[in-house]
Parts: C-alpha cells; structure tokens; sequence
C-alpha cells in the first residue's frame, strides 16, 4: 500500500515529505477550501513543492459528463506532470471517466460509497477509485468489508484499477485497509504522526540512552570507532 497526503497546503507537504514516504497528493474542494487561498496558486505551489513525477489528484466541480471533461483537459494542463482528475462516481461520471480514458487522461473515481460503483468506475477506466471509509463507517457499514469487497472484485476480474482509501478517523481503520488489500491510502497530514509513534518505542529508546550514558556517558559511537 502507498500512501498519499490529503492535502492542498504545499508548505505541509513539504514538511510531510521530509520525513514519510509519500507517492503523492490528493485534494477536495473541502480541503482547497479550508485554505481560503486561490486555487491555481494553491496548485501551483504544490506541483512545485512535490515535483513532476508524484501524483497529484484534483476534483473537477462540473456535474456534466461534457463539463467535466473539459474541466479536467484544463486541469491537466495548468497542474502538468503525473496527474489525476477526480471525478465523482455519478452515471455522469461513468461518461467523464470513459471520455478522459479516450484521450489518455489518468482519472481517480471518488466519493464512492459502494463495491458496484467502484466496479463501474473500474469498467469505464478508471485509475483509482476511493472509496471513503470514515463516511461509511459513520452510516454503521462495514467499510472495511466494502474496501474488501472492492480489492477482491477487481482481483477477480483482473481489472487494474487501484483502491485509493479515503476519510479515516483512526489508525486502527488505515491498518485494517492495508490488511484489506487497498492499494493506495491518502491521509491528512496531520495524521502520519499518529501512524509512526509508539509509546512502547519511546520507552525502548529512553533505555537505550539510560543503559548507554550509565557506561560511556556523552561518548558518541562514532567517536569511539
Ligand atoms: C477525499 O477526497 C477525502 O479524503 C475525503 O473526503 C475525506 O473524508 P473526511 O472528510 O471524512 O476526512
């Protein structure tokens, strides 16, 4: 499974980036617009922060095949390198993503809440589809199951797409996905902290210091090799 930021504040991808393998970005208008920011500059700067080989997934607003089309076509062409046009999983959707197939445009399937449309999205060829975990988990389904059921189907009928898993809560959600299958994941920024820490690892380190400085002191390794 890779992992991506869900993200469009370029200076905390930088910093993510730093430390976390991450294969790219992914947004929202919910997240575009939480920066109250222009769209363009704001896409901009994280296609110059993450560079022309890592993904970077941006939502068309159009809710017409047609529309959605030539909002991704300008998409492509203002952001370049290895991008995604989201496009919601709708009939009119379906038609989009068949469309942007045609003329080579690599496209990721969102706000998918079901295996069926997730097989759908599949069939008209999409990339990625991303299903939202949290969301569902939050109607009392069984995401995980779901997630599951995307994975297997596409496994059965040798289908290419990639799962995207998206909307997490918790860490125990992204550890069940991953077991699930889902190809790719993308996160908050915030959130990759909470995959990498440990208190038991804290705890492991704290005795390592102890036992090392109880003989050596402040005596570095590499000053005594
Ligand atoms: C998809 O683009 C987003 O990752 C998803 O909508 C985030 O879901 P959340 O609002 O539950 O975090």
């Amino acid at each position: 499974m890779i992992y991506l930021a869900d993200s469009a504040n370029a200076k905390d991808v930088a910093g993510l980036m730093d430390r976390f393998p991450i294969e790219g970005v992914t947004t929202n208008p919910t997240i575009v617009a939480r920066e109250r920011a222009d769209f363009g500059g704001l896409m901009a700067d994280m296609r110059k922060v993450i560079g022309p080989d890592l993904m970077l997934h941006a939502q068309t607003m159009q809710t017409e095949a047609g529309a959605m089309v030539r909002e991704a076509l300008a998409l492509r062409e203002a952001l370049g390198g290895n991008f995604f046009a989201k496009i919601p999983a709708t009939a009119e959707g379906l038609k989009a993503i068949r469309a942007l197939k045609g003329m080579g445009v690599q496209t990721t399937a969102t706000a998918v809440f079901s295996a069926q449309q997730a097989l759908l999205c599949a069939r008209a060829g999409a990339d990625f589809v991303a299903p939202y975990v949290n969301k569902l988990s939050d109607l009392c389904v069984d995401a995980i199951s779901v997630v599951g059921e995307i994975v297997r189907l596409f496994d059965s009928f040798g289908l290419k797409t990639r799962v995207l898993s998206a909307s997490f809560r918790n860490v125990d959600q992204v550890n069940q996905v991953a077991l699930m299958g889902s190809h790719a994941i993308t996160l908050p920024v915030s959130f990759f902290d909470k995959l990498i820490a440990h208190p038991m690892t804290d705890l492991a380190l704290s005795g390592f210091q102890a036992d090392w400085r109880s003989v050596y002191g402040d005596k570095k390794p590499e000053d005594m090799i």
